[in-house]
């Protein structure tokens, strides 16, 4: 582990005039341009003093021309899957991208063609629905199960389907957007060994393997050496260190058969790099002084999980889903009647925009998803204003 890093998560910094989606989109989103934002998986904590710092560096030198991938990039990568995740990764099985959402449509690409099953997992981040849908595949939607208040995979209803329908593909998010659960090394084992009995690849969505809360501890599909074969693994900066807008994620993918079907698709597409700051970014990101901005994020972040829950809890007919990992908190309300009528209220009584649960599938109907990656005081605020206008006759 690094050095403590001291950061104070618990100021304010106004995101107005930073053309930042979760303000800008309000009033179409929502119809009210001053509600206070929850939604969409970005932090309103500020990313660490030396990424902005290195950015500025950057940005003093006045020319933006192209740029190679420096080895010592790609070191870094493997470096942070090392330190953090144990996971052993080659140099040669990288390869970056614009976004984690770029990479799930080149691997529907790659990894199927047009008329093939891809199976999803719902309730889960809506893009695997959306990229699927686009590139002409057909959506096999297998429900995960509610067991003891988190979710867990339906092995028989998997088989079924694998048995019924043979896809090409399978979606995985780990840990899960959105209910945070964090999956055992024993679940991904079996779901690698059904896969490859039924020649099912996977792309595994490791976009929030940082934020995990012990004594949970993420494990990556890259360490199970039944998957190797089969998988590709996305990563990114812009979760764990507030840096979407960059733009800059990889893909780790250990088999060669399926690397150069990837390399092919970001070829014919001609999206296989990520821009200079993103790349300058993700250099000093993964690093000993990333890991030690990780580790307080983390203890900010727990606590404001903690405080949230339990005052979430406070909700009648509620069932708040408590995350073993990301800044996401799933909570069910479908004991409050149908979701539009629920979400207008928390707009307008209780002033707060919450992800609706339908763009993570039908199984997330009734469901919402509040973002609790902000300071303490204001979210605390808003959680308590969730809280009476639910319990409200
Ligand atoms: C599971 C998951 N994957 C991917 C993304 C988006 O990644 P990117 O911005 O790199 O496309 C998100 C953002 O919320 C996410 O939750």
């Amino acid at each position: 582990m690094g050095a403590k890093m001291s950061i104070n998560f618990d100021t304010e910094v106004s995101r107005l005039g930073t053309g930042a989606e979760k303000y800008e989109s309000r009033k179409s989103l929502f119809g009210k341009a001053d509600v206070e934002p929850f939604w969409v998986a970005d932090m309103d904590l500020p990313s660490p003093p030396f990424l902005q710092q290195k950015l500025a560096e950057r940005v003093a030198h006045p020319m933006f021309g192209y740029t190679t991938t420096p080895d010592s990039l790609l070191e870094a990568i493997t470096w942070w899957w090392r330190h953090e995740h144990q996971a052993a990764v080659e140099t040669d099985w990288i390869r970056l991208s614009p976004s984690v959402v770029t990479s799930i449509s080149l691997a529907v690409q790659s990894m199927s063609a047009p008329g093939d099953g891809v199976v999803i997992l719902s309730p889960v981040y809506g893009p695997f629905f959306f990229s699927t849908e686009l590139n002409q595949r057909r959506i096999l939607d297998v429900p995960l199960k509610i067991q003891e208040g988190q979710y867990t995979f339906d092995f028989d209803a998997l088989q079924m389907c694998f048995e019924k329908n043979r896809p090409s593909l399978l979606f995985l998010c780990s840990p899960h957007n959105p209910g945070g659960r964090v999956w055992s090394e024993a679940e991904l084992r079996r779901l690698a060994v059904l896969c490859n009995e039924y020649h099912v690849r996977i792309f595994s969505d490791e976009i929030h393997c940082d934020i995990v809360y012990a004594p949970y501890r993420h494990f990556s599909l890259l360490r199970i050496e039944e998957a190797k074969d089969i998988c590709i693994v996305a990563h990114s900066i812009g979760k764990t260190f507030n840096a979407s807008g960059l733009c800059a994620s990889l893909v780790v993918i250990p088999s060669p058969t399926i690397r150069k079907a990837f390399v092919h698709a970001q070829e014919q597409s001609h999206c296989g790099t990520v821009n200079l700051l993103g790349k300058a970014a993700m250099e000093v990101a993964f690093s000993n002084e990333g890991a030690a901005y990780k580790q307080a994020l983390l203890a900010y972040l727990k606590n404001n999980v903690d405080h949230a829950v339990s005052a979430l809890n406070q909700i009648r007919d509620a069932r708040i889903m408590t995350p073993q990992a990301t800044f996401l908190v799933w909570c069910d309300f479908r004991a409050y009647g149908k979701w539009p009528a629920v979400m207008k209220k928390l707009i307008h009584q209780a002033n707060v925009a919450l992800s609706g649960g339908t763009f993570f599938g039908t199984a997330g109907e009734g469901f919402f998803r509040l973002n609790i990656a902000h300071p303490s005081a204001p979210l605390l605020n808003a959680v308590s204003r969730i809280v009476e206008t639910m319990n409200r006759e």
